[in-house]
């Protein structure tokens, strides 16, 4: 993103911490003449819309709740947020964190996962990219996750969500080369937000969020075709996702 040039930039699941730490940076810089705040949630979102009119005062900030999950749902939050002209920035953050035990033995938990954490956002990708492509440019970032780069026991049904993601990016950034259009695929490590808050709880290290949001906001605007953050875990990854079976299978993670 052109930090000079003030842009609209609309933000899907921006109740989430990352995201939230997002709009602060792009709020501080100057970078948003509007800002859109989507969600489900009307009340979470106005109080988000609050703090942030308060961090840049120069910003229109507008709210638009509605049904992430169905399609009928996407497409009209996608419209509204798109009314006046598309966004040139978008971020696509909404999902949650199952617990993999429970979808195991609960066909509902596991289809409810799948699809918060990857048909969803695949799909608010697919409808905002057709509006960009319509007006000529911008650019998005699809929040996905080092969990999605290999599957392994102790949370494969939110990585197969992810990696839904990853591939849906991947076709995207394709099907877009040689257009204004830029799709990121954001691949953040464990990060301190409130979806963590029970691996917190038990030790595990975390990134701060405000430094998972830097690494978005500056990778998105160089655009950037994929952005592990911290920047770690592109060499970590690349480890694990080459790592023999007969290695892997051995693991206990
Ligand atoms: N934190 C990490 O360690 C980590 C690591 C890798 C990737 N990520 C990804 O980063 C993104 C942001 O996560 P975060 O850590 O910032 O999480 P967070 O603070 O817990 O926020 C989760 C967001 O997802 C929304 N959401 C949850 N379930 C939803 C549903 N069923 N329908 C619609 N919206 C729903 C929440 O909306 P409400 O406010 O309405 O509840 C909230 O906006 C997610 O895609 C997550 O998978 C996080």
């Amino acid at each position: 993103m052109n930090t000079q040039t003030p842009q609209k930039i609309a933000i899907v699941g921006a109740t989430s911490a990352i995201a939230e730490h997002c709009a602060r940076l792009w709020m501080a810089s100057g970078g948003a003449a509007e800002l859109v705040l989507i969600g489900r949630d009307e009340g979470r979102l106005q109080a988000l819309a609050t703090d942030l009119r308060i961090r840049g005062p120069g910003a229109e900030v507008v709210c638009v709740a509605g049904d992430l999950g169905s399609t009928e749902g996407i497409a009209s939050l996608v419209e509204r947020a798109c009314a006046g002209r598309a966004p040139d920035v978008v971020l696509v953050a909404h999902g949650s964190l199952p617990d993999q035990a429970q979808c195991q033995g609960d066909l509902v938990q596991a289809r409810e996962a799948l699809e918060v954490n990857g048909v969803s956002p695949a799909l608010f990708a697919e409808a905002f990219v057709a509006r960009m492509q319509q007006v000529g440019g911008g650019v998005l970032g699809l929040i996905g996750s080092v969990a999605g780069d290999r599957g392994r026991k102790s949370n494969y049904v939110y990585g197969a969500a992810k990696g839904l993601l990853a591939r849906y990016a991947q076709g995207l950034q394709h099907r877009l080369v040689g257009s204004a259009v830029a799709v990121c695929l954001i691949k953040p490590g464990p990060t301190d937000t409130p979806m963590t808050a029970a691996l917190k709880s038990r030790g595990a290290r975390l990134a701060s969020v405000e430094a998972v949001a830097a690494d978005i906001v500056a990778g998105m605007a160089r655009r950037r075709p994929v952005i592990y953050t911290p920047g770690k875990w592109a060499l970590i990854m690349l480890v694990i996702r080459h790592l023999p079976r007969f290695v892997f299978n051995r693991m206990d993670i």
